[in-house]
């Protein structure tokens, strides 16, 4: 028997000025099934989903709902009545309300006789979501109290607590990005229930493993157009690969620091004494010029508060702290930080631009003061460092008079590691640096941050949760359990293998 199709794009077209965003998309969506949609930064995905949700008109092209076609311009009620629903790429909750208000602002408030909200009911009714869902937080709750996994999981309660699963349609962009590589496999778990349950799902997504845990069939873009196409049993992770890649300047993830050359001893960048914060306890860390240290740990480890603590962003409660010569112990705070030399990215997407702002006054932000203690800020200096950082990074559009809020997601993460390679900082702590970044691009990110270590003497605290990535890219990598660290790794010792028995080994660390 013929599947059914729930979603059919067929020839979908959008400009943008002279960026032509899609160049005549076609993709089946069966019922029951998850379509994966990859692509590299910037190939039109988030495009168009925001075109299914009547966020942007097409220029041409047919969408067919269910068997009805769409016109070219409708609302997204249109949409969102025939069971469409989409989880984007910013999750669109409201921090300082509990989880049964988020949940009530796009549902219906569950109402009493008499009309008015009841709140006892509808907290019965938030339970119930939760549960579906899998999400371990309290109706009460509120939002900014909650880790990142039950923010997404509740973001996709909230999406479906009105329709039929069964006749659903689900359009998730980019739902594990922000997640720990610990904590996907909740929202692949939903994933698949959904599915199961008839659901037909589109995941975006950059990690080739989930393609494979979950999806039934793929389609890969490249600069607007379908490149690929194909049954998931009929298709390998090196073919989906190297479509995705296929195109770009980038070279594919290879490891290029061969593991005997990797033990450096440059002088001290970093270092941290008996440091203490809300999870870290008494740490003592060494990191040195020329060397890329990757820090790594599951959900609660302290990996993050680490790089919060270093750089001030959170009061440290015992310890010191020195960078280069200069130790101390009391409060360090960013800006401190940064005079000292210091640069940080943190986790959360776009944090630390100005979406209104082109490139290149994004990128001459954190550099603006010593310019300007130089010779006053050039533009042409500013200009020329902008395009460099625009290469390094292959970002897309390649100009960098663009506006950073018309990038697409994973090019304005690589803005926001780029503003900081071109300067000669001690040393960077960049959290979770990777994350929303295509296979091919994520080679480029770490070359240009290879050659931050050893071109311009810097060193780099690297923050990450992915253990297929720190053998590839990292020095020395460190494993974080409970605030304290649990090994180290370094040389020819540092490959995956070793590391994932000591994330895993002592089994709490999972927790
Ligand atoms: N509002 C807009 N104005 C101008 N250009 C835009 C706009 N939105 C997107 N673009 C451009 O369209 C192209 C496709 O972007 P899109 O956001 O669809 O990429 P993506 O595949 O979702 O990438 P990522 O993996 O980085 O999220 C990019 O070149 C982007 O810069
Ligand atoms: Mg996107």
């Amino acid at each position: 028997m013929a599947q059914r199709i729930s979603l059919a794009v067929d020839g979908l077209v959008k400009n943008f000025g002279a960026t032509q965003a899609l160049r005549g998309v076609t993709m089946n969506v069966n019922e029951g099934s998850v379509h994966a949609l990859l692509g590299h930064n910037g190939s039109g995905k988030s495009t168009l989903i925001k075109i299914l949700a009547g966020y942007h008109v097409r220029d041409a092209g047919r969408i067919v709902i269910h068997d009805v076609a769409l016109p070219r311009e409708f609302a997204s009620n249109v949409v969102h009545s025939a069971g469409v629903r989409f989880v984007h790429q910013d999750l669109g909750l409201v921090g300082n309300l509990t989880v049964a208000e988020n949940l009530a602002l796009r549902g219906n408030f569950e109402r009493s006789r008499c009309g008015g909200i009841s709140w006892a009911r509808q907290k019965l009714a938030t339970q119930l979501s939760l549960d579906r869902v899998g999400a371990r937080c309290d109706p009460d709750q509120t939002i900014s109290n909650l880790g990142p996994v039950d923010k997404t999981l509740l973001t996709i309660a909230r999406a479906i607590q009105d329709i039929d699963v069964a006749q659903g349609i689900l359009i998730l962009d980019e739902p594990t990005a922000r997640l720990p590589q610990s904590e996907v496999g909740r929202v692949l778990d939903l994933v698949r229930s959904l599915r199961d349950d008839g659901a037909s799902i589109v995941l975006v997504t950059h990690r080739l493993e989930e393609v494979f845990e979950v999806a039934d069939f793929v389609t890969v873009l490249q600069d607007g157009e379908r490149i690929f196409a194909d049954d998931i049993t009929a298709t390998t992770p090196e073919e989906i690969r190297s479509a995705i890649a296929s195109n770009s300047s980038t070279r594919l993830a290879v490891s290029e620091v061969p593991p005997d050359q990797r033990v450096r001893s440059g002088a001290p960048a970093l270092r941290v004494r008996g440091l203490q914060g809300l999870n870290i306890r008494d740490l003592d860390l060494e990191l040195h010029a020329g060397e890329i240290l990757a820090v790594t740990g599951t959900v609660g480890s302290g990996r993050s508060e680490l790089g919060r603590l270093v750089y001030g962003l959170q009061p440290i409660v015992a310890g010191s702290i020195a960078v280069g010569d200069v130790a101390f112990t009391d409060h360090m705070d960013p800006k401190r930080a940064r005079r000292l030399g210091l640069g940080y990215t943190p986790q959360e997407r776009g944090a630390g631009l100005s979406m209104g702002d082109a490139i290149d006054d994004n990128v001459a932000l954190p550099s603006m003061r010593r310019m300007l203690g130089a010779l006053g800020v050039s533009k042409q200096r500013i200009g020329k460092m902008a395009r460099s950082v625009v290469e390094d990074m292959s970002i897309r559009p390649a100009d960098e008079r663009l506006r950073v809020g018309l990038l697409s997601g994973g090019n304005q993460q690589k803005v926001s590691i780029g503003k900081w390679v071109k300067l000669s900082c001690v040393a960077l702590i960049l959290d979770e640096p990777l994350q929303g970044i295509d296979v091919g691009a994520k080679a480029d990110i770490m070359a240009a941050l290879r050659d931050q270590v050893t071109q311009r003497g810097g060193a780099i605290l690297w923050i990450e949760s992915d253990a297929e990535l720190i053998p590839q890219y990292a020095d020395r990598v460190i494993v974080l359990a409970r605030g304290k660290i649990v090994g180290e790794l370094a040389g020819n010792e540092l490959n995956r293998k070793n590391l994932l028995y000591m994330l895993y080994a002592d089994g709490s660390a999972a927790a």
